[in-house]
């Protein structure tokens, strides 16, 4: 099956889904488990502690895959230290997509496009949306509200078309609660040229998350999801049950005595910064988007990228 958008047809790719890259969720059978399934799987660079593991993660991908992946660039340097090193990977092993979260592209694309690679770049305002597109994006990732991680604040209903108004010449790609065929066809019809899937692939058996964290994942409502800047020091959903789960653990006994009881409410919980930490906390609390609305099984990675197309497919068919 083949779906063209602007965002399939620049990458190559058959679907116009990209597998969003996840902090110590994605690695390289996810990637190329959604990649092989006609998407474009991703992966944040972050996931490897040295450059020497980015290196075998990369050299693993190529091994496995002849179709495009993608990796995720933090450009922060209080963040990611090591991000002109990853960056240096990437072109060497000429990585197709580069996503940019945090700091200024403009660097990182000139270079990427000298070898050929796309680079889309994470937003969430139209400011930023601005900034990005002058420096040269290829698309613009519309993290809209209720996505998994970091979530912008704007619905995405409101979100996508507001960017494709203000910068028609920029492709979208809408981040934020895509877990079925018919969210993608909402996101297209609103004007995306693409969608990203993130929570949804976390119940996956590729994703390399724990049991536990896939099963919350099943069994959680979207009520479940806190949106917060206290666990990392930027706002993000976190999945209720997780924070409970920690809370109890730490508290052991005393927690016990006070069902419901949450790191957010202790007085001495503060937001973590720093990657070691930072890292902790991603590992200790586990993040989703609204999105867990429709997870209802654990599911093979392609089959959920393959059923999200054929049903986008029937739903497109069958609009009133
Ligand atoms: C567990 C988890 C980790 C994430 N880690 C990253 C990351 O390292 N870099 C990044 O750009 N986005 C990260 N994100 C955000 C996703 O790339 C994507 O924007 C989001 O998951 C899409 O919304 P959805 O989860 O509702 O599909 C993460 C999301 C989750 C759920």
């Amino acid at each position: 099956m083949q779906i063209k958008t602007a965002v399939s047809t620049m990458l190559g790719i058959d679907l116009p889904i990209i597998g969003a890259p996840m902090f110590l969720v994605s690695y390289p059978d996810l990637v190329v488990a959604v990649s092989e399934a006609g998407g474009l799987g991703a992966m944040p660079a972050l996931n490897y502690r040295t450059s020497e593991e980015l290196r075998r993660g990369l050299s693993e991908m190529r091994a496995r895959t002849k179709k495009p992946i993608g990796i995720n660039l933090i450009l922060h340097k209080e963040h990611n230290p090591k991000w002109q090193e990853q960056f240096e990977l990437c072109l060497e092993f000429k990585v197709e997509l580069i996503i940019t979260s945090l700091g200024s592209p403009r660097s990182v694309i000139k270079e990427a496009k000298s070898i050929g690679s796309k680079v889309f770049c994470d937003v969430t305002t139209l400011r930023h949306a601005e900034i990005v597109a002058k420096s040269g994006a290829d698309a613009l990732i519309a993290v809209a509200q209720g996505a998994g991680g970091h979530a912008g604040a704007i619905s995405p209903f409101a979100l996508i078309p507001y960017l494709k108004e203000a910068i028609p010449e920029v492709p979208v790609v809408a981040s934020g609660a895509i877990a079925t065929g018919k969210q993608m066809a909402a996101a297209l019809a609103l004007g995306a040229d693409a969608v990203y899937v993130g929570t949804r692939l976390i119940a996956t058996p590729e994703a390399q998350a724990y049991a536990e964290y896939k099963q919350m994942l099943v069994d959680s409502a979207p009520e479940e999801i806190i949106y917060t800047p206290k666990i990392s020091g930027i706002p993000a959903n976190w999945l209720k049950r997780s924070l409970e789960k920690l809370a109890a653990r730490k508290d052991g006994i005393h927690a016990a005595s006070q069902p419901g009881a949450s790191v957010l409410e202790d007085p001495n919980f503060k937001p973590e910064t720093g990657l070691s930490v930072e890292a902790k906390s991603w590992k200790e609390i586990w993040s989703a988007g609204h999105g867990v609305a429709q997870i209802h099984s654990i599911e093979p990675a392609a089959q959920v990228i393959r059923q999200m197309a054929a049903d986008y497919q029937k739903v497109k068919q069958n609009l009133p």
